[in-house]
Parts: C-alpha cells; structure tokens; sequence
C-alpha cells in the first residue's frame, strides 16, 4: 500500500484577531483616506487592523493610493509645476487621464496634500482637505509600529499592490519594493501582524515562495476577470476563482481570500440570501475577509438602508459575522468594532431559561 503524500501548501501562522475589524484606506468614513491622520484614527476607533493600497512613484517608492492616477485623492492639478505631468493612460484597459503616480517622483509627491474621494457624501471629511500629506508605505509601518507601541496591542496592516502586473510593465515592480521594505522593518515572519493582498494571482504566486506572512486572493464581481489574467489570455473569471475548484487552487499559494460582499449574501427581492463562497472558503482552510462595509444608506444592501443616510450597517456586519466571516474591511471602523464586540459577547451573557 502506498501512502499518499499531502500536496504541498502554504501555510502561515498568524495571530490574527478572529473575526477582525479592519480599517478599509483608515477611517476613510471620517477623514481623507490613505493618510496617516485616517489610520491613527482607526486605531483610535479600535480597528484591529488598517487597510492599505500600494502603487509606485517613478523613483519606485510605494505609497499609499488607491488608483494610479493621483488627482481624485489629492491636489496635484492645482500644481501648476506639475501641469506638464498630465496625460492620459491606458491602466487594464480603462482609459484615464490625470496624473499618475509611476510619473512623479517622491519628492514631487511631498508636495501633495489629500482630498476627500467622496466630498459630497463626507462633508466633515472633505474639511480636512489640504491639511495630510500622501504616506509612503515605509511611513505607514514605522507609524503602526510606534502606536502598536504605544497602546500595547499589535495592531495589523492588510496590505493590498494596486494593479502590479501594469506597474510592472512600466518596469515598476511592486514586489521587490514590497519584500524589501518589509524585511527592513523585521516584517517578513510567520507571526507578523501584515497581510498581502491582491485582485492578481499571478503576483500572489511570485510572492509565496518570497515572503512568510499570509497571502489574500481578492474577489471582485463574477464575471469580471482579473487583470494579470486577462493580460496572458487566460480566460478565467473571479467566478472561477470562487468556485469549489478555485478554492482548492488559491489554497496553494495564498491563506485567504477578499470577497466583495455580494459574494457572500445579496438582497433577493428584499431578503437577504447567502452564497456557499463562506463554507467553501473555510473548507480549504482559506480565511475569508469581506470588503467594503461602509455605513451610508447607498452602500448597503436595501434592508440595511432604514434611514436616508447612514443605514443599518452594524446590523449589516452582524448577519456577515453570523455567516462566519474572519474579517470585516469596513470604512467605518467604530461600528463595525462595536457590532463585532457585541456578537463575540452575546452567547456569553445568555442564561438558561
Ligand atoms: O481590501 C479589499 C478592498 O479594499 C478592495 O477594494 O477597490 O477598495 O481597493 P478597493
Ligand atoms: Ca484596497
């Protein structure tokens, strides 16, 4: 008889907080996203752990932005020593124009102060516009590491490469930038509170073999491919990531998976109706985070949208922690954490009756 061999996996060891709160782009509810002002806010909110988008500067530095081109999120139009920078690029087959982040240098990004995304929506946000300078991810760390210092708690950065296989056709990688600045921070350890996350496998796969801490396939919409894998013609769809064989393939370069929330329940006809991804997810053994938990009534699903502004979201983030989930990416990181604390205590003060 032979005895079967078990396939070779990647498995880290993480102290990760279960189910964790996480801090999607800082407390972006309440302040300009991606700025250090936004995370220490989290962290004062109670986030277990900060969320953050990377992509290069020219010089390749990483920063903390969401998207290549810088204008929505800062004030680089109003430079007019950058004026000459504006251009249009093709970035995964969308068609942008504004200024993008592998054309400046980081000197020239010192000179940028963060906007406000969504003004309208988050007035009290937008007040802070022109006051925080954009962070570069070295910032970050050394800043997590002095507040986890600070409140005696190991606070966690889930990190996530913005659109690497473009970056790297424009000789940006965003791997080497990444490992290098987390071994020089004593960050690459199977008991790191980082996390790596991307829409791309093929970068995941780069990255298994380099860095020790837990890796997370993100989940878009179903019928959309990732951009690395359409790149190389490779047909697959986040649908076939999701599926039961997806799965069993993520499993073997990453620990965990990222899903928008509507793969994990959606409103049908005013009910709210789970997917399988929760339980198929945990029988690989893969995480499942879910993202993006924001509490104005237009990012709920309708039964949470009770009130014309923000929405029930805590009600929300109680039915997704009932599914199971093992993280919430939320930009409202003070009801969520308050939601999740409530759950975790419930069967606890419950008598017998
Ligand atoms: O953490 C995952 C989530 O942040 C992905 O969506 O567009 O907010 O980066 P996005
Ligand atoms: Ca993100």
């Amino acid at each position: 008889m032979t005895t079967q061999m078990p396939r070779p996996t990647r498995r880290t060891s993480s102290l990760a907080v279960t189910p964790a709160v996480v801090a999607h782009r800082g407390a972006s509810g309440y302040l300009p996203e991606h700025t250090l002002a936004a995370y220490r806010a989290a962290i004062a909110l109670g986030a277990d752990d900060i969320e953050l988008d990377l992509v290069s500067t020219r010089d390749g530095v990483l920063l903390a932005r969401h998207e290549q081109e810088l204008s929505r999120t800062t004030d680089v139009a109003d430079h007019p020593e950058l004026a000459g920078l504006r251009t249009t690029k093709l970035v995964n087959g969308v068609e942008t124009t504004g200024w993008f982040a592998d054309d400046l240098t980081l000197e020239q990004v010192r000179r940028l102060r963060a906007r406000e995304r969504l003004a309208e929506l988050r007035p009290g946000s937008a007040a802070h516009d022109g006051l925080h300078p954009v962070p570069t991810f070295d910032e970050v760390l050394t800043m997590v590491g002095e507040e986890s210092v600070a409140r005696g708690r190991s606070i966690g950065v889930m990190v996530e490469l913005k659109d690497p296989a473009w970056s790297a056709a424009q000789g940006l990688s965003l791997v080497d930038p990444l490992v290098a600045d987390l071994r020089r921070h004593g960050l690459d350890h199977a008991r790191s509170r980082v996390t790596v996350m991307t829409f791309e496998p093929t970068a995941l796969q780069q990255l298994a073999p380099l860095l020790r801490v837990p890796l997370v396939q993100l989940l878009g919409e179903l019928d959309r491919r990732p951009a690395d894998l359409a790149a190389l013609g490779d047909p697959r769809t986040f649908a076939d990531l999701a599926s039961p064989a997806g799965l069993a393939e993520i499993e073997r370069y990453a620990d965990g998976i990222g899903a928008r929330h509507s793969l994990v329940t959606r409103d049908v006809a005013g009910r709210m109706v789970a997917s399988d991804l929760v339980r198929d997810a945990h029988r690989e053994w893969l995480g499942v985070h879910v993202w993006t938990l924001r509490a104005e009534a237009a990012y709920l699903p309708a039964p949470f949208r009770d009130q014309a502004d923000h929405g029930d979201l805590a009600g929300y983030a109680t039915l997704l922690l009932d599914l199971g989930v093992d993280g919430l990416i939320t930009d409202h990181p003070d009801v969520v954490v308050a939601a999740r604390d409530a759950h975790s205590v419930g069967p606890r003060v419950r008598t017998a009756s």
